[in-house]
């Protein structure tokens, strides 16, 4: 009886429907020269363009709920109609849609946690990232200014162009959006050899609790489309810069905490002792990022913080080299946050981190924390990660047979097989017990494919549509930014978050990658599996057994022409000679070969 009389009871509510006012509001990823309507009832009216790329109108509703975006000429002709079909809800009105893209809901789950944070993590005012959506940003810049930067990446010689340009950027969320001035500048330097360069804004007023938005088109934070001009460069990530107010959120979890100096650093910042003033550290190596003014030690000297560091860590090992107490390591805790750098370490190990501290002594903010009153070292541009290391001379053809390579893979690739700073670490069994101990619970909690795969499929949901998009944007930028370019397919991606690497092919890809990303996870897990076990039979047998797979190293250094010529005699299981860098101002990857890419 009740159901024979639902429809009639909804046909009866419908016929009493009232026009209500709708409003749409919708980001273009078309770039400046296009508009955009509102499909409703077949009818086409333009949209009002609030601050570009943000379109709005208000409607009075009609019976049916479907309606669509369509793009506009400048003459108010229709050139393109979304492929998706929409329905007003009551959601509509609040959010901003994005033309040709579903108004999709994912959630991006959280990695499991191994450890409580060390860092208390996060004001109200900078929060993450919110990696739950894309966002917009379009930038209105000088048009010489902006060309001059696009155009010229590079001055003569490789030098970065450090030019600045001004500009007016619109920055679009899912609910809000945001209008600032800002200086528009490039960042990175192996970033400008793409024609798809990287691009930082300082901001005059905050957005998002940050004075400067930094969009990369290498690794992960959270996900913006980016248009400059006229130029649709498509999808980036939108990464943090380590600065005081970064440091202020995410080491002191305070909105304005007493932040103490810090220092950016390039391949080779070994952080041995040098002396004690600027002429001994400020060579390219270091560079200062902030001074706390109120550092009653440092008297002025922009470079006390790292030599006090470097000369404080040279005494601790020549003072306790010897000692495998808990006192050695205790005297070390008192100036350094050693666990940090542990964890730091393992994740640099199982994602062969090959640009960054342990094996190139670089891509890492050196920080004193006043609040502490201790030194660490904050990791920072991950992107030569999941990679392994067949593209790098620098490591062996056979580092994922080994599991010994689970701590030992980076010694091999330093100049002059130099481990002056994590071989005094490793020197005290207690801190190698502790990163064995770092690394078997990472394994068990978080690296391992059951445990990442949900992060990296719902990521996939939410760029995977974009993706694409951005593929084809490449030969439709402009034609006279030079650089490299890459043409992956859908195909490439999916397979490469999978089991399946990316071949090299130079005419259409410069980039590749020789495992798919839960493959490398699932064989360095496992590699780094059985080099836990090997550990834990030493320990239980006492005596130091083998290992399944040993290998001796002897150094012997012979002097030629006054230069030291490291050579390593490399027995048992070992097939080659591995490589180390050849360029002497940098521990890591062969920079020299930039040089033929610049002309
Ligand atoms: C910086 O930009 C200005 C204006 O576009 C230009 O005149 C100047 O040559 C640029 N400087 C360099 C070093 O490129
Ligand atoms: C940008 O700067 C101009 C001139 O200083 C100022 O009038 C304007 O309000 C600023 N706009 C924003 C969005 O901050
Ligand atoms: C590493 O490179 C060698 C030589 O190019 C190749 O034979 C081997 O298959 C590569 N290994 C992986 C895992 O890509
Ligand atoms: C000693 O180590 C070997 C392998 O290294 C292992 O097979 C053996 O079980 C260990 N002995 C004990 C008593 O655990
Ligand atoms: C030593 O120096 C000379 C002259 O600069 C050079 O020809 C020679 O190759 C050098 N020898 C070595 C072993 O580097």
């Amino acid at each position: 009886m009740k159901f024979e009389l639902l429809p009639f009871a909804l046909s009866c509510l419908t016929a009493f429907i009232k026009a209500e006012s709708w409003k749409f509001n919708v980001v273009s990823i078309k770039g400046p020269s296009y508009d955009i309507g509102l499909k409703y009832n077949n009818k086409v009216l333009k949209m009002e363009p609030s601050v570009f790329p943000l379109f709005t109108t208000t409607i009075e509703s009609e019976s049916s709920k479907n309606y669509k975006y369509v793009l506009l000429d400048k003459d108010g002709n229709v050139v393109e109609e979304e492929e998706i079909k929409r329905t007003y809800t009551s959601e509509t009105s609040s959010i901003n849609e994005v033309y040709n893209r579903e108004n999709k809901v994912v959630d991006i789950p959280p990695l499991p946690k191994v450890y409580d944070p060390l860092f208390k993590s996060g004001t109200n005012k900078y929060q993450e990232y919110d990696d739950n959506e894309i966002y917009t940003l379009y930038a209105k810049c000088d048009e010489s200014e902006y060309n001059n930067l696009k155009y010229n990446p590079f001055l003569s010689d490789g030098v970065k162009n450090e030019n600045t340009t001004n500009c007016i950027i619109n920055f679009i969320t899912k609910t809000k959006n945001y209008q600032r001035n800002a200086t528009l500048e490039l960042t990175g330097y192996d970033s400008r050899l793409y024609k798809k360069l990287s691009w930082k804004f300082k901001l005059n007023k905050k957005i998002l609790g940050r004075k400067s938005l930094k969009f990369r088109a290498t690794y992960s934070s959270a996900y913006s489309r980016v248009i400059i001009n006229d130029d649709v460069y498509g999808l980036y990530n939108i990464v943090d810069v380590p600065n005081k107010r970064w440091l202020s959120s995410a080491i002191h979890g305070k909105k304005k905490a007493h932040t103490g100096t810090s220092y950016k650093t390039r391949a080779g910042a070994s952080l041995k002792y040098l002396g004690e003033t600027e002429k001994y550290y400020n060579n390219g190596v270091y560079k200062v990022i902030e001074i706390d003014k109120n550092d009653p030690e440092a008297n002025g000297n922009n470079y006390y913080r790292l030599a006090h560091f470097a000369k404080t860590y040279a005494d601790w090992i020549d003072q306790y080299q010897n000692d495998q107490s808990q006192a050695a390591v205790d005297a070390l805790e008192k100036f350094f946050n050693l666990e940090s750098v542990l964890r730091q370490m393992v994740i640099e190990s199982l994602t062969f981190s090959y640009d960054n501290f342990w094996a190139n002594s670089g891509n890492y903010l050196f920080y004193y924390n006043p609040e502490q009153n201790k030194y660490q070292i904050i990791p920072y541009d991950f992107d030569g990660t999941f990679h392994g290391s067949n593209s790098s001379k620098r490591f062996g053809e056979d580092y994922l047979e080994e599991p010994e390579n689970c701590i030992s893979w980076a010694d091999r690739s330093r100049r002059h097989y130099d481990t002056y700073f994590v071989g005094a670490l490793f020197n005290h069994d207690i801190i190698k017990n502790r990163y064995n101990e770092i690394m078997k619970d990472t394994i068990n909690k978080v690296f391992n494919v059951d445990s990442i795969s949900p992060l990296i499929e719902n990521i996939r949901n939410l760029i995977e549509v974009d993706i694409v998009w951005n593929f084809d944007l490449i030969d439709k930028l402009d034609n006279k930014i030079s650089g490299f370019v890459n043409h992956y397919t859908l195909d490439d991606f999916i397979g490469n978050i999978n089991y399946d690497k990316l071949e090299y092919k130079p005419s259409i890809n410069n980039n590749f990658a020789n495992f798919g990303l839960k493959q490398w996870i699932k064989l360095r897990s496992e590699q780094c599996q059985i080099y836990l076990s090997n550990v834990a039979n030493d320990k239980i047998n006492k005596t130091k057994t083998t290992i399944t797979i040993t290998r001796t190293i002897t150094t012997t250094k012979k002097t030629t022409n006054n230069t030291k010529t490291d050579t390593k005699k490399i027995s048992t299981t070992s097939r080659k000679i591995i490589p180390t860098s050849t360029v002497s101002s940098r521990c890591g990857p062969e920079y020299g070969a930039y040089k033929l890419i610049l002309k």
